[in-house]
């Protein structure tokens, strides 16, 4: 199986590029790759595609910067709804499945229970209009497609919360983090394993059918807690593996209120993936093992 992914430099196109190794030959495109592609360029994308003749595209890039979004909206409908929109078009014409990722953000949080995924949506930033919008330009294009909806995506490398809290715990002495959001923070290693697990089981005498599986999928860590938790955990581990210094930086807890940003963030944007589980058998284990994970995964 021939596999177009898109968003070679992302956190999670880079774990997709070695879990789907494992389903065919990938090849797996970005703005800095050998064949550059953007997704700014659509004819350049069309002749990349038509060239390539994928068996299946799986888009992980998309315009993630959410504060920026709010000053940036051009960009971020070009890339996160439009190029989508693109995509899926040049899937149609070759036949194809696509595999696509989408956000906790399309919610506006109000919920006090877990969302589900024929939940009304509601975004409050241009990010989460823009993802939803591409959600929307997807399925109406009639073709076969995966939409798995993640959230709080971290890694071992690029921008993320992660990342950043290791390296902030190192510098100051205090960090101020927002304790009255809730999600579940996400490695996005486990999101890249689970798509292919979820891809492996539609694979059928070496052809990919997504068949009545196809449609829309929560996949986020299992449990929730705010970002003040996350810290607090990865403070907590990172001292415990060395990645820290026992003297790092302690935490306060603040408000939404007291951190204002560009972007409105959803307050409880927490998915319920039991679809998911029931469609593939696949759930992530909890936010606090998957940061368990990455955090062991780290020292390799
Ligand atoms: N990060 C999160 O917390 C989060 C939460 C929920 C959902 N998601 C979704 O999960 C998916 C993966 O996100 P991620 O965290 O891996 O994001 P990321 O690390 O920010 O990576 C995004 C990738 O998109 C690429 N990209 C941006 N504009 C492009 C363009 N015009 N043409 C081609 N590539 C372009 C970037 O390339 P450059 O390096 O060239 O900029 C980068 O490689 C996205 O659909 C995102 O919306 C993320």
């Amino acid at each position: 199986m021939e596999i177009l992914l898109i968003g070679q430099e992302g956190q999670l196109a880079f774990e997709l590029e070695r879990t789907l190794a494992c389903l065919g030959s990938v090849t797996a495109l970005g703005r800095q790759s050998h064949i550059p592609l953007d997704l700014l360029d659509p004819k350049g994308v069309s002749a990349i595609v038509r060239a390539l003749k994928p068996d299946l595209i799986v888009n992980a890039a998309a315009y993630t910067a959410v504060d920026n979004a709010e000053s940036q909206q051009d960009l971020a409908y070009r890339i996160n709804a439009e190029a989508v929109a693109q995509l899926a078009q040049e899937a149609k014409g070759l036949k194809i499945p696509i595999v696509h990722y989408s956000t906790d953000y399309v919610f506006d949080g109000q919920s006090s229970h877990a969302y589900l995924e024929d939940d009304p949506t509601g975004p409050l930033s241009v990010y989460g209009h823009s993802k939803l919008q591409g959600e929307i330009a997807l399925r109406d294009a009639g073709i076969p497609h995966l939409i798995f909806r993640t959230a709080w995506v971290y890694g071992r490398r690029g921008q993320n919360f992660l990342l950043t809290m290791l390296r902030l715990m190192k510098e100051r002495e205090v960090l101020s983090i927002v304790d009255d959001q809730r999600g579940a923070p996400t490695w996005c290693r486990l999101i890249a394993e689970a798509t292919t697990l979820a891809l492996s089981q539609c694979i059928h005498e070496g052809r990919l059918q997504l068949g009545h599986r196809q449609g829309t999928y929560h996949l986020t860590a299992g449990g929730e807690t705010t970002w003040y938790g996350f810290a607090e955990a990865i403070r907590k581990l990172g001292i415990e593996r060395g990645y820290l210094p026992e003297a790092c930086a302690t935490l306060s807890a603040i408000t939404t209120a007291q951190y204002p940003t560009a972007a409105r963030r959803p307050a409880h944007a927490v998915l319920g993936t039991q679809k998911l589980r029931a469609a593939f058998g696949i759930a992530l284990p909890t936010w606090d093992k998957g940061l368990d994970l990455c955090l062991t995964a780290m020292g390799d």
